[in-house]
């Protein structure tokens, strides 16, 4: 199958030297990415900026922007064969909201003062699903995340929701061990209906396992 995955933080500019982003690390996305090409998986990795080495037998696409990644993920899943099962699955931190403007030269501090006026960003995750639909392509799995720093289980069934995706993962950044930048997570899988099945704790490597053994699991039912 192809499999798309997006990775990372993204970043949003307020001039060359400022912008607006988050902890993300890419950590979680890239071991989805090298679980799924180690499987024998044609995997297109869309990653924001991160510091991490591309997994062996991945196309890597690098990115900086929510703009960007929509751009480089809907690629992607346009260029992906009709004849192979596809999967999507949005691990990345997108950020939801950008500068309105990005100013050509580093703003001095005075002027910048009650100046950062925010405009909302496409949902990465949301637009592909609803092209793939438009492109009758309802065959297509998609997943996303859910980072949650409360009730992750009933705000992950809503985004499943919302976002129809055949499952969501659900993670608390705000426990001990789990989350942004660690190497382990804590992660339960939810489904639209607020059915869930929660994991221990686990290396990122065994999430990243899971994760695409039920894709597999809901791509041959
Ligand atoms: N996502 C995306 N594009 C965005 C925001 C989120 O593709 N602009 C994807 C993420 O990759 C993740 C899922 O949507 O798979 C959930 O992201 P999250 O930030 O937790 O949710 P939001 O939709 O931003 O919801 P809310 O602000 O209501 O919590």
């Amino acid at each position: 199958m192809r499999v798309v995955v997006t990775a990372g933080p993204t970043r949003e500019h307020i001039d060359p030297v400022r912008f607006l982003s988050n902890p993300s690390t890419g950590k979680m996305g890239f071991a989805v990415a090298a679980e799924a090409a180690r499987r024998g998986h044609e995997v297109v990795l869309v990653a924001g900026p991160v510091a991490l080495k591309t997994p062996r037998g991945v196309k890597r696409v690098d990115v900086v922007s929510a703009r960007e990644m929509l751009a480089a993920a809907t690629a992607a899943v346009d260029s992906a064969p009709r004849s192979a099962p596809l999967a999507f699955v949005g691990v990345a931190a997108v950020a939801d909201w950008r500068p309105r403007r990005r100013a050509a030269k580093k703003l001095k501090k005075r002027e910048m003062s009650g100046t950062l006026e925010l405009v909302r960003n496409p949902d990465v995750l949301k637009s592909i699903g609803a092209r793939l639909r438009r492109a009758g392509r309802k065959d297509a799995v998609l997943v996303g995340f859910a980072a949650e720093t409360g009730s992750p289980i009933a705000e992950a069934a809503r985004k499943c929701r919302e976002k129809r995706l055949a499952f969501t993962v659900a993670n608390d950044v705000a426990e001990k061990g789990s989350g942004f930048g660690s190497d382990s997570n804590r992660v339960a899988f939810v489904r639209a209906d607020g059915s869930s099945v929660r994991l221990p704790l686990m290396s990122k490597q065994a999430v990243a396992r899971r994760i695409v053994g039920e894709i597999e699991r809901l791509l041959v039912d």
